[in-house]
C-alpha cells in the first residue's frame, strides 16, 4: 500500500525572535521522516515543547518546510498547485486543541458548519445544506442535532465543541484529520467519548488520523491497533505499533517516560523502578546537545552519544534512534512480582 503521506527529512527551523540571540533558529523540527496509511490511527507523543504542534501543522500544509521534502501521494506538497492542491487542503483537516478560538463567537453552529459545506460545494440549497449538517452532527454524537443549530460556541461545552470540530473536520470527506491535543481542554470525564468518536470515525469513515498528545494513557487508548511515534527535542526518537512499543519500550526516553506515568496496564504497572534520568531539565531547542539530544539526561549515555547523532534505525520491535538500544538494561523485565 502506497502512504497517503510522507515526510522525507523534514525540518523546521524558526527564525528565533529573541534580540539577545541573533541570527540563531529554534530547531522545532530535525531530519523528521515517516510515513502515513491510508485508515491507520497514528499518536505522536512527546513533552511540551517538542515540535509536535509543528509537526501536525506541516501535515496539515500551515507551514512550509525550511528542510526535507512532504509527499501527500507521491507529489511534492510544496509544489502542488490547482485542483490538486485544492484536494490535498480539503483531504488533510486540522482539528486544534482550542475549540473556542477555533470556531467563531458570533456565528451559530449553524453558520460555522455550512461555511466550508457551500465554499467547497458540498451540498446547495438551503434544505440540502442544513440535512447535511444534520447528518455531521448526529455522526459525531450530537443529538436531538436541530437544538444545536442556532446556538452559539459559548452556549457549549467544551466537548460538545470539540465535536462540532470533528463535524467541520468530516463535513469535506477527508482522508486525514490531524487532531492536535483535541481532549486536553475537556473534562476528565467527557475525554474518553471525545476518544472514542475519533476511534468510530476512523472505523465508520476510514479516516486516517494522527493524533497529538502529551499524554502517554490516551495515545495507547486510541493508537491500540495503531502505531506510536515518540518525540523529543524535535526529533522522532522511537515509532513503532503501539502494542510494541509498549511492551518493548526501546529508547531511555520513551522507558522514562513509560516508568513516570501510571499506565491502565497489568504488567506495566507491576515495573517498580523508575528509570532515574540524570537532569530534568529540557535542553534548548536554539543550541542542542550534540551528537543524541537527550545524553545529557540519559541513564545509559557514553561519550559516544554526545558525539555521534543517533539515526532512527530498524530494531526487532519497530524503529529506534538509540545506538544503545539492543545493550541497554530493559526496565519491564526487572519488574517486581507483587
Ligand atoms: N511560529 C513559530 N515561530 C517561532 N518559534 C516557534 C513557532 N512555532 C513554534 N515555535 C517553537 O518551536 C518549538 C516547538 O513548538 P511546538 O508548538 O511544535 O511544540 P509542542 O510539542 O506542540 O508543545 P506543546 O505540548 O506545549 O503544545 C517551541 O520552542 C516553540 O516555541
Ligand atoms: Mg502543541
Amino acid at each position: 500500500m502506497n502512504p497517503l503521506l510522507k515526510l522525507d527529512d523534514v525540518s523546521m527551523h524558526f527564525p528565533n525572535k529573541d534580540k539577545a540571540a541573533k541570527n540563531t533558529t529554534i530547531k522545532a523540527l530535525s531530519n523528521v521522516s515517516l510515513s502515513l496509511y491510508p485508515g491507520e490511527i497514528m499518536a505522536v507523543v512527546g513533552e511540551s515543547g517538542c515540535g509536535k504542534t509543528t509537526l501536525g501543522k506541516i501535515i496539515a500544509g500551515l507551514h512550509q518546510p525550511t528542510g526535507g521534502t512532504y509527499y501527500y501521494k507521491d507529489e511534492d506538497v510544496s509544489k502542488l498547485a490547482g485542483k490538486k492542491k485544492k484536494q490535498y487542503r480539503t483531504n488533510i483537516q486540522l482539528v486544534q486543541q482550542d475549540s473556542y478560538a477555533a470556531l467563531n463567537p458570533a456565528k451559530t453552529i449553524l453558520q460555522s458548519l455550512a461555511a466550508p459545506i457551500v465554499r467547497h460545494k458540498v451540498a446547495r440549497g438551503k434544505r440540502a445544506i442544513r440535512a447535511k449538517i444534520i447528518e455531521l452532527l448526529e455522526t459525531v454524537g450530537l443529538r436531538p442535532a436541530e437544538q444545536f443549530l442556532p446556538k452559539f460556541p459559548h452556549q457549549l461545552s467544551g466537548g460538545q465543541r470539540q465535536r462540532i470540530l470533528m463535524a467541520r473536520a468530516i463535513s469535506l470527506d477527508p482522508e486525514v484529520i490531524v487532531a492536535d491535543e483535541p481532549v486536553s481542554m475537556v473534562d476528565v470525564s467527557l475525554r474518553l467519548s471525545i476518544l472514542n468518536l475519533m476511534t468510530t470515525l476512523n472505523k465508520k469513515l476510514g479516516i486516517a488520523f494522527v493524533y497529538i498528545t502529551h499524554d502517554l494513557a490516551t495515545a495507547r487508548f486510541i493508537a491500540q491497533n495503531g502505531r506510536l511515534a515518540v518525540m523529543y527535542l524535535g526529533r522522532i526518537v522511537e515509532l513503532s505499533s503501539v502494542g510494541k512499543i509498549l511492551e518493548n519500550p526501546q529508547h531511555p526516553y520513551l522507558q522514562a517516560l513509560l516508568t513516570a506515568v501510571p499506565i491502565p496496564d497489568p504488567k506495566i504497572a507491576k515495573a517498580k523502578n523508575e528509570l532515574p534520568l540524570k537532569g530534568l531539565e529540557v535542553p534548548s531547542l536554539v543550541n542542542p546537545p550534540g551528537g543524541c539530544s537527550f545524553h545529557p539526561r540519559c541513564p545509559y549515555a557514553t561519550e559516544y552519544c554526545s558525539e555521534e547523532l543517533p539515526l532512527l534505525r530498524e530494531v526487532e520491535h519497530g524503529e529506534v534512534a538509540c545506538h544503545y538500544a539492543e545493550r541497554i538494561p530493559k526496565w519491564h523485565l526487572t519488574a517486581s512480582s507483587n
